[in-house]
């Protein structure tokens, strides 16, 4: 890698860690017993089409995804990325308008309604949190028990991962062909 691009690397590091740094203390109670309001991004730096991964406090890892442009609330939906059959790491498909877990095919509408793959059949949807706009500011509703010092916007969008739930030890009919891994 040039000097350049290590300089640009080192830069975003130590960007991306003070804003991690603030928006893991930009905390406020939501009312509610061990819950609060944490701060995301500005709102219109969050451009429509978009996911990006957040983890919480507690460590939760969620995908905030914008549906609209209408400066509401509502505009944003944030879900669990933990995938509720075996717990892959799901993620959003803009191009199929969809979330998608890699490690058996596990489908997602844009609500997280499952609607296909094991989750599908199931009947196991992604849980949601909630969301607020204060000031043009994006808040999202989390557990407050403890603070990680890693929480906060942790990537843009995520990739096909998973946490070890082998596709290759599946039946065959949750195998997908398609897909780069080769069982
Ligand atoms: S872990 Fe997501 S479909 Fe199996």
């Amino acid at each position: 890698m040039s000097p350049s691009g290590v300089a640009m690397l080192a830069g975003m590091a130590a960007g991306y860690g003070f804003f991690a740094y603030v928006a893991g203390r930009f905390l406020y109670p939501s009312g509610k017993s061990n819950r609060a309001w944490m701060f995301v991004t500005a709102a219109a730096e969050f451009a429509e089409g978009r996911s990006m991964v957040f983890r919480t406090p507690a460590g939760a890892i969620v995908n905030i995804t914008r549906r609209a442009s209408t400066g509401q609330a509502e505009d944003f939906i944030a879900l669990s990325a933990v995938c509720p059959h075996l717990g892959c790491r799901v993620h959003w498909e803009g191009q199929n308008n969809r979330y998608y877990c890699p490690c058996h095919d596990g489908i997602f509408d844009p609500s997280g309604k499952a609607t296909g793959g094991p989750p599908g059949q199931a009947g196991q949807s992604l849980s949601s949190y909630p969301l607020e706009i204060r000031s043009g500011m994006l808040f999202i509703e989390v557990e407050a028990g403890r603070v990680a010092a890693a929480s906060g916007i942790i990537e843009e969008s995520a990739g096909p991962e998973g946490p070890g739930h082998d596709p290759c030890l599946q039946p065959a009919v949750y195998r997908n062909p398609g897909r780069n891994r080769v069982c």
